[in-house]
C-alpha cells in the first residue's frame, strides 16, 4: 500500500513546458503519503545518469535530505512513499532500489512472492544486495535482463522489453516503476494485483498508484488492467501485456477534488478502508503459502522446535484487536488443539498470570505502539514466554521487542476506528494457527490446503457484501435517533457482536453492547423493551445444527419482548426470516471464517448511522489511533 509517482515531461517550447521532475514527484508523494509513510525516496534521470535520494521516516526527512544534497534538474523521475512489508523502515530498505551498476532505478508497491528463489538465482550470478527487500531483487532481475539478456540494446526493446521479460518471472502482487540512464525520456511501469493509473498531460505524462499522485497537473487518467506494462514519454503512452502484445487501458476524467482523491473518492478514510478490506485480506494472505498449500511463514523466525513444545497460547491485545484475538481463539483451538486464552493487555500482568517457557504469547496490535500491550508483552517475556507479534506497522515497538512477527498487510489505517486492520489481524491469526497445525501435525496438508482455499475466496465474498451495502446503509441512516443498540452472537459470532457494538460506540457515541446470545436469559434480557434494536449474528445453518437453532430461538426470545431484530445470516438461511425485521445476507463460508464476512455489515451500519448524525467518522471524539499511555 505504498505511494508511487512517475513523470516524464519536456520543455522544447511546447505547451506546458515540462516541469522539473523533482517538483512533480514530490507534490505527488505528498498527496500519497497517507498510503505509506515509513520511508520515501526519489530518482531522476539527468546528464546520462540516475540520481536518487531516499530516507526512512516521513516525507519531510527526504525533503531535508534533498535540501542538503539537491538532485539535478530533470524531466524524468519516479518517487515512492513506503509502507514496509519485506524489511524494516530503514534508509537501506527505502525505495528506489538501483541495479545495472546504478544506471537503473526501480520502485515497487506489493509483494513479490517468489523473491527468495529469484534472489538465489541472482546471487549465483554474482549479484550483491544492499537491502532485505523483495524490491531490490526485482530491480536486480530487471537490470540483469536489460544488460545481459538484451545487451542493453534499445533496438531490442530496451527497458520496456526488459520489464516484460522480468514480469513474466515475477509472482505475487506488484506495481513497478523503472527508469534507466540509457533512456532519459522514458518511465516504464507494470502492474499485477496492485493499482496503477496513468495521468495524461499536454507534452508530459504521469503515473501514480492512484490519481492523487498527479491530480494537481491533470484530470485525464487511464486505468491499467491486470498484467499490463505501460511505457510513458512526454508525448506518448504505450500499453502492452507482459508478452508485448498491444493492450488498452480505460480512459476517464477524474472528478474528485484532491482531498477526496486521497480517500479514493470516498467521503472518509473510514469508508475507504472498509472498501479496502478485500485487498487487506488478499495482501495478508499473499506470499505465505505455496501451491501445495504448505504455509511458508519465513518471516516468523521462531525455532519450529520451540513451537512444537508450546502448551498454551495467550493472546494479548486491546479493543478491536482483542476481538480479533477472540475470533482467532476458536480457530486456533480447533486446528491446533492448544489451549488459547485471550487477555486484555491492561488486565493481564496484574492478575499474576501463569506463564512459562512453554507459553506462546501472541500480541495483536495495528499500531504496534499500544502501551498496554507493549507492557504486557514485556512482562510475559520476563516470565520466559516466547512472543509473536501480529502487527500492521512495520518496525514499530511491539514487533521490535517480540521474538517474531507476522505482519498484516492492510496498508496504513488512517481512520481511528479500526476496520481493515481487524480483518487482516484475523487473517494473520488464522495463518499462524494453520502454521502451528502444520508444524505439529494436527492437520494433514490437504486439510490445510482446503482451509487456505476457503480463505482465498474471502476477498471476493467481502466484495459482494460491499457491492450490496445500500440496504444496510439505509438502515443505519434511518436509525440516527437510536439511543441504544444490542448485538448478539454465539461462538465466533460473539466477538463479532462485541466488535459491532464497539464500532457503534466509537463512531456514533451511542450506547451499544455485545452479548453472547446464550447469556441474554441470564439477566441482560431485562433490557429488552418495545422497539429496542437488536442485531443478531446468526451462524451458518450448515454448521453445527444446535448452534443455529439456539440462535434462532434467541431471536424469538427478544422479538417476543418487542425487540426490533436485525439479523446477519448466511445466504439461503430462510429460517431467520420469520423473526427478523431486517435480514442482511452474507455469502456462505465455513463457520470459523465467517467473522471476516459478518463484521462488514456491522461496520457499514455504524458508519452510516454516525454519518447521518454528522459526526467525524475518521477522528471520533475522545479517541486516538494509537493509545501510547497505560
Ligand atoms: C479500534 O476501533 C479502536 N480504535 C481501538 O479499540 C484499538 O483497536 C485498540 O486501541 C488497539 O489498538 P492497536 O491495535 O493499535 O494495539
Amino acid at each position: 500500500m505504498c505511494g508511487i509517482v512517475g513523470y516524464v515531461g519536456h520543455s522544447d517550447g511546447r505547451v506546458n513546458a515540462g516541469h522539473n521532475a523533482l517538483d512533480v514527484v514530490l507534490e505527488g508523494l505528498r498527496r500519497l503519503e497517507y498510503r505509506g509513510y515509513d520511508s520515501a525516496g526519489i530518482a531522476v534521470v539527468a546528464d546520462g545518469t540516475i540520481s536518487s535520494r531516499k530516507k526512512s521516516g516521513k516525507l519531510n526527512n527526504l525533503i531535508s535530505e534533498l535540501e542538503a544534497r539537491p538532485l539535478p534538474e530533470s524531466l524524468t523521475g519516479i518517487g515512492h512513499t513506503r509502507w514496509a512489508t519485506h524489511g524494516g523502515p530503514t534508509d537501506q530498505n527505502a525505495h528506489p532500489h538501483l541495479a545495472d551498476g546504478g544506471k537503473l532505478a526501480l520502485i515497487h508497491n506489493g509483494i513479490i512472492e517468489n523473491f527468495a528463489e529469484l534472489k538465489q538465482e541472482l546471487l549465483a550470478k554474482g549479484v550483491t544486495f544492499q537491502s532485505e527487500t523483495d524490491t531490490e531483487v526485482a530491480a536486480a532481475l530487471l537490470g540483469d535482463i536489460y544488460r545481459n539478456q538484451l545487451g542493453g540494446d534499445a533496438a531490442k526493446g530496451g527497458l520496456t522489453r526488459a520489464m516484460q521479460l522480468a514480469c513474466q518471472r515475477l509472482e505475487g502482487a506488484f506495481t513497478l516503476l523503472a527508469v534507466h540512464a540509457d533512456q532519459p525520456d522514458v518511465v516504464v511501469a507494470a502492474r499485477r494485483n496492485s493499482p496503477l493509473v496513468v495521468g495524461l498531460g499536454e507534452g508530459e505524462n504521469f503515473l501514480g498508484s492512484d490519481v492523487s499522485g498527479f491530480i494537481d497537473y491533470t484530470r485525464r487518467a487511464v486505468e491499467l488492467g491486470q498484467d499490463q506494462i505501460v511505457t510513458i514519454t512526454a508525448d506518448a503512452v504505450d500499453i502492452t501485456d507482459f508478452y508485448g502484445a498491444p493492450a488498452q487501458g480505460k480512459e476517464y476524467e477524474v472528478n474528485w477534488d484532491p482531498a477526496s482523491a486521497e480517500k479514493g473518492g470516498f467521503p472518509s478514510f473510514m469508508e475507504k478502508e472498509i472498501h479496502d478490506q478485500p485487498d487487506a485480506v488478499l495482501q495478508t494472505l499473499l506470499g505465505r503459502s505455496d501451491i501445495h498449500g504448505k504455509l511458508t511463514l519465513d518471516e516468523l523466525r521462531i525455532d519450529p522446535q520451540l513451537l512444537k513444545t508450546v502448551d498454551k497460547i495467550i493472546v494479548l491485545a486491546c479493543g478491536t484487536s482483542a476481538y480479533a484475538g477472540q475470533v482467532a481463539k476458536y480457530a486456533i483451538e480447533n486446528w491446533c488443539r492448544i489451549p488459547t486464552e485471550v487477555e486484555l493487555s491492561h488486565e493481564f500482568r496484574y492478575r499474576d498470570p501463569i506463564v512459562d517457557e512453554n507459553t506462546l504469547i501472541v500480541s495483536i496490535s495495528q499500531s504496534g505502539e499500544t502501551m498496554d500491550t507493549l507492557m504486557a508483552v514485556r512482562y510475559a517475556k520476563e516470565q520466559g514466554a516466547k512472543t509473536v507479534s501480529i502487527c500492521n506497522t512495520n518496525g514499530s515497538t511491539i514487533p521490535r521487542e517480540s521474538d517474531a512477527v507476522l505482519y498484516t498487510h492492510a496498508g496504513p489505517e488512517i481512520a481511528v476506528a479500526s476496520t481493515k486492520a481487524f480483518l487482516a489481524q484475523i487473517t494473520a491469526a488464522y495463518l499462524l494457527g494453520l502454521y502451528l497445525a502444520q508444524l505439529r501435525g494436527n492437520k494433514f496438508q490437504g486439510e490445510i490446503k482446503d482451509i487456505l482455499a476457503d480463505l482465498g475466496k474471502i476477498p471476493a465474498k467481502i466484495q459482494r457484501i460491499l457491492d450490496n451495502e445500500a440496504q444496510i446503509k439505509e438502515l443505519g441512516q434511518s436509525m440516527a435517533d437510536a439511543k441504544s443498540v444490542l448485538f448478539l452472537g454465539r461462538h465466533v459470532g460473539f466477538p463479532v457482536a462485541m466488535e459491532g457494538a464497539l464500532k457503534l460506540k466509537e463512531l456514533a457515541y451511542i450506547h451499544a453492547e455485545g452479548f453472547a446470545a446464550g447469556e441474554l436469559k441470564h439477566g441482560p434480557i431485562a433490557l429488552i423493551e418495545e422497539g429496542q434494536p437488536v442485531f443478531v449474528v446468526v451462524p451458518s445453518p450448515r454448521g453445527r445444527d444446535s448452534l443455529h437453532a439456539k440462535v434462532v430461538s434467541n431471536i424469538q426470545e427478544v422479538r417476543a419482548r418487542g425487540a426490533k431484530t436485525i439479523v446477519i445470516a448466511e445466504e439461503g438461511d430462510e429460517a431467520v426470516k420469520a423473526y427478523a425485521e431486517h435480514v442482511f445476507y452474507i455469502p456462505e463460508t465455513p463457520t470459523l471464517l465467517a467473522p471476516l464476512l459478518a463484521t462488514v455489515p456491522l461496520q457499514i451500519f455504524a458508519l452510516a448511522l454516525a454519518s447521518a448524525k454528522g459526526y467525524d467518522v475518521d477522528q471520533p471524539r475522545n479517541l486516538a489511533k494509537s493509545v501510547t499511555v497505560e
